[in-house]
Order: structure tokens, then C-alpha cells, then sequence
């Protein structure tokens, strides 16, 4: 029986154990704060910038809410950060991307305060993960990382094949599996013989950004399948990286699309927020 890896429901005990820690961190005279600033108003992250809000107000996580106009120069978004860096007050610092195209993402993300880098994005925090040294994590892959402890699902010793290599999944996500003693191999859109590849697989992260892409053909029977794509099917249903009717039944467990990876990532927001504050 393929095993389902139920993210709502591990986000949801996520979330209860964060509401229990910010509970008695505000008995001990300590709030969590998180600003949020989303710059325009791609309908889309105003949507995830809504989730993350409700989450913060579930957990008891104060959250302080920047909406700027589209216009907003780089100096004005650099000039808030700057000011929130120095609030003792603010524990937590988000700036939901993308961004405009005139405002350089790099740039912003270095002008955080890497102590309140809670997306895990900027330089420092990427440069500790590599090297096994304390900061906060990417949360998608720290999410990933969740779902396969508390599935049961050992990582140490595995043959681990991630398909992407981008800043903010692929990348830290090969280095958390490293750092949990996987045998880790990066695929990406110049990888030859995928296929060989990721049939070697005994855990396979598939976050190659494009609808159903990865079919029963690329997956060794008994492997453990994470899908962090989202997409709409030609029936405009959501769908993965991940073509699950085919595969799910050779998998010894894989995360569905939606209710998978998805709500493990606003989890890890929060508990870097509360993290920020210990
Ligand atoms: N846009 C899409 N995903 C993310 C995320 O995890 N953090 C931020 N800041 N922006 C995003």
C-alpha cells in the first residue's frame, strides 16, 4: 500500500506545537513578530501573503503588514527594511518576491538582517546550511525535511535525487538531505539520462516546475516521491511536478498535490519566526 504523506495534517500538528511555544513565550514577557511587506498586487502572492497572515494570527504570532504601492523604488523598500532591522520590536522580516522588475531582488534580500531572515534567502543564512552552521532554513526544503521525519521515513544512508537546482528549493534542499547523511544527487534541465537517474532513487524530490512531468518511468518501484510543484491541469484542477495517478501506486509513499508540501512551507515560516525570538 502506497503510503499518502498528509501535509495538511503535519502542518496542522506543526502549527499547534508553535501556538503552545508562543503561548509561553508571551507568559514570559516575550511577543513574536513578523513584518510582512509584499510590494504590488500579483493576485497570487497576495493570496500567499493572506495565508501567512492567518497563520501568524493562529499561532499568536504578531504580524505587521506592508502593502506598497507598485511604484515603490528601491530605495524606499531598502529604506524599510532598514528601519525594521533596527526595531527591537520586529523579530522577523518577509519580503514576499517576486518582486517588481526596477527593484533587484538580490539586493533586497542582502539588505535583511540575516538574524531576521526568516525566509532563509539571504547569503548568510544559505552560506551556514552549507557548511552545518546554525541560521534559518529555506522553508520549502525544511518543510520537505518534516514531512519525511515525521513520516517515519529514514533519510541516512539513502540514495536521494533532487530534480531542480533553484535558490530556494533545489539547492538547500540537496544540502539538507546531505546534512541528514543522504547520498545526494542534483538533476536539472541539463541532466543526461534523467531517467537512470532518478530509477536510482530511494527519495526523490521532483521540483522541475513543470505539470506532470515526472511519470512512472522515472521511479524505481518502492522509492518515496515529494512533489513541491503547483500547477492547473488542461481541467484547470491543481497538480503537481508529479503525474501521481501513475506513480503513486509504485511508491512506497508520496506527498499529494494539494495538501502535500505546500502547507508545510507557511509551518516552517512560522516556526522561524518563533525561532527568531529564542
Ligand atoms: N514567493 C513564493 N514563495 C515565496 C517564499 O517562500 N517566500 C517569499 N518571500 N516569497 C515567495
Amino acid at each position: 500500500m502506497t503510503q499518502l504523506i498528509d501535509g495538511k495534517k503535519i502542518s496542522a500538528e506543526i502549527k499547534e506545537e508553535l501556538k503552545e511555544k508562543v503561548a509561553q513565550l508571551r507568559a514570559a514577557g516575550k511577543e513574536v513578530t513578523l513584518a510582512v511587506i509584499q510590494v504590488g498586487n500579483d493576485p497570487a502572492s497576495t493570496v500567499y501573503v493572506g495565508n501567512k497572515k492567518k497563520a501568524c494570527e493562529f499561532i499568536g504570532i504578531r504580524s505587521l503588514a506592508y502593502e506598497l504601492p507598485e511604484e515603490t523604488t528601491e530605495k524606499e523598500l531598502l529604506d524599510l527594511i532598514t528601519e525594521l532591522n533596527q526595531r527591537a520590536d520586529v523579530n522577523g522580516i518577509l519580503v514576499q518576491l517576486p518582486l517588481p522588475k526596477h527593484i533587484d531582488e538580490d539586493k533586497v534580500i542582502k539588505g535583511i538582517d540575516p538574524a531576521k531572515d526568516v525566509d532563509g534567502f539571504h547569503p548568510q543564512s544559505v552560506g551556514a546550511l552549507c557548511i552545518g552552521q546554525p541560521g534559518f532554513l529555506s522553508c520549502t526544503p525544511a518543510g520537505i525535511i518534516q514531512l519525511l521525519k515525521r513520516s517515519g521515513i529514514e533519510i541516512a544512508g539513502k540514495q536521494c535525487v533532487v530534480i531542480g537546482r533553484s535558490n530556494i528549493v533545489g539547492k538547500p534542499m540537496s544540502l539538507l538531505l546531505l546534512r541528514e547523511n543522504g547520498t545526494v544527487t542534483v538533476a536539472h534541465s541539463k541532466t543526461q539520462n534523467l531517467k537512470e537517474i532518478t530509477k536510482r532513487a530511494d527519495i526523490l524530490v521532483v521540483a522541475i516546475g513543470k505539470p506532470k512531468f515526472l511519470t512512472a518511468d522515472y521511479v524505481k518501484e518502492g522509492a518515496v516521491v515529494i512533489d513541491v510543484g503547483i500547477h492547473r491541469d488542461t481541467q484547470n484542477k491543481l497538480c503537481g511536478d508529479v503525474d501521481f495517478e501513475s506513480v503513486a501506486p509504485l511508491c512506497s509513499a508520496i506527498t499529494p498535490v494539494p495538501g502535500g508540501v505546500g502547507p508545510m512551507t507557511i509551518a516552517m515560516l512560522m516556526n522561524n519566526c518563533v525561532e527568531s525570538v529564542l
